[in-house]
């Protein structure tokens, strides 16, 4: 088997996880969950998005959140920023990584971000240029990589195409989302092949909603393929506001136990993930969607 030695787990949980909450959630338990994901090795969270609060009211807060967080020397803090207005205040706020987000779908980019991926892609341009003036570095997303709420299957073709014009303007890496979480490991095999292609494998992530309980098989498959990335979210919270019925990402706790048993190192202690994970459900006054922290917490 010829796997990766080192996976980086990208958390998603307080952006991705909590976005999609209806209920108010405090700044404090947003700034308790982050630290503990740090606490718990986490060597990159996306902490919160700097968008529309008309769009995304629950991401309202995130200016407050990046002030109150414990930033752990070694780890990176990341935002949503879907155009210069978002990445100057990610800036204000202090934020030295950010990520701009596009699709691979017409109808997705209309519903998510109000403009077309071409119009997308010129607002990302001034948004990558201010950030290369002001030492921030940029990742890109491409959702609906395998498939679309609205417009069924994707070509992966596509894809490909919109990564390749995330990875020339700067983004120093592309994450590709199965915002759906409808696709298998045999299409994310074809998918990785067609987009690595033009993209180098290790500029390449894996962003994977297990709406379908496919995603730890996508990841399997993407491991095969040389994917070194993938972003999760503790306890697989979340999913997205404009793709309805998609659950949350993979549960970081899952991707965790996969990697350790396949002896693949990430540095992230399995116990302090869980105690986050358990921490924030209490607060939602959700179910753990993690079966491993399920399980552990369980027989504890
Ligand atoms: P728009 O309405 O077309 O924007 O929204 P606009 O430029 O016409 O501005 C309208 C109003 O919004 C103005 O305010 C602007 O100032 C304000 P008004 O004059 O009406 O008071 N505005 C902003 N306010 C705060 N921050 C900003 C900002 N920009 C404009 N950055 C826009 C366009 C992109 C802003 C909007 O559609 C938006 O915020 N969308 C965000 C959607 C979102 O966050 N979706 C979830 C994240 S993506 C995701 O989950 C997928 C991912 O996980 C990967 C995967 O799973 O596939 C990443
Ligand atoms: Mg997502």
């Amino acid at each position: 088997m010829n796997l990766p030695q080192h996976v980086r787990l990208v958390e998603v949980g307080p952006r991705d996880g909590l976005q999609n909450e209806k209920q108010p959630i405090g700044v404090a338990d947003k700034v308790r969950l982050v630290d503990d994901l740090s606490a718990a090795g986490l060597g990159y969270i996306e902490v919160g998005s700097f968008v529309s609060p008309k769009w995304v009211p629950q991401m309202a807060g995130s200016a407050e959140v990046f002030a109150q967080i414990q930033q752990l020397p070694g780890v990176t803090y990341a935002a949503l920023a879907p155009n210069l207005k978002g990445f100057e205040g990610a800036l204000e706020a202090g934020v030295k990584e950010v990520a701009v987000f596009a699709a691979a779908s017409e109808a997705f980019s209309q519903k998510n971000i109000n403009c077309s991926i071409s119009a997308s892609l010129q607002r990302f341009v001034p948004v990558l240029d201010a950030a290369k003036q002001n030492g921030v570095r940029v990742r890109g997303y491409v959702s609906c990589v395998l498939g679309c709420p609205y417009e069924g299957a994707v070509p992966a073709e596509q894809v490909a195409s919109v990564a390749r014009e995330l990875f020339a303007m700067g983004c120093y890496e592309v994450s590709l989302g199965d915002t759906i979480g409808t696709g298998t490991a045999g299409d994310t095999r074809r998918l990785f092949e067609v987009v690595g292609h033009d993209i180098p494998r290790n500029k390449l992530a894996g962003h994977f909603h297990d709406t379908y309980g496919q995603a730890l098989a996508n990841i399997y498959a993407s491991l095969l393929e040389g994917i070194s990335v993938f972003d999760s979210s503790v306890a697989g919270l979340g999913g997205c506001p404009y793709a309805k019925g998609a659950s949350g990402n993979v549960a970081t706790e899952d991707v965790l136990y996969l990697l350790n048993g396949l002896g693949i190192h990430t540095g992230i202690d399995m116990d302090r993930l869980i105690q986050a994970g358990a921490r924030i459900c209490a607060v939602l006054d959700k179910p753990n969607g993690s079966r491993v922290a399920r399980a552990r917490l369980a027989s504890a």
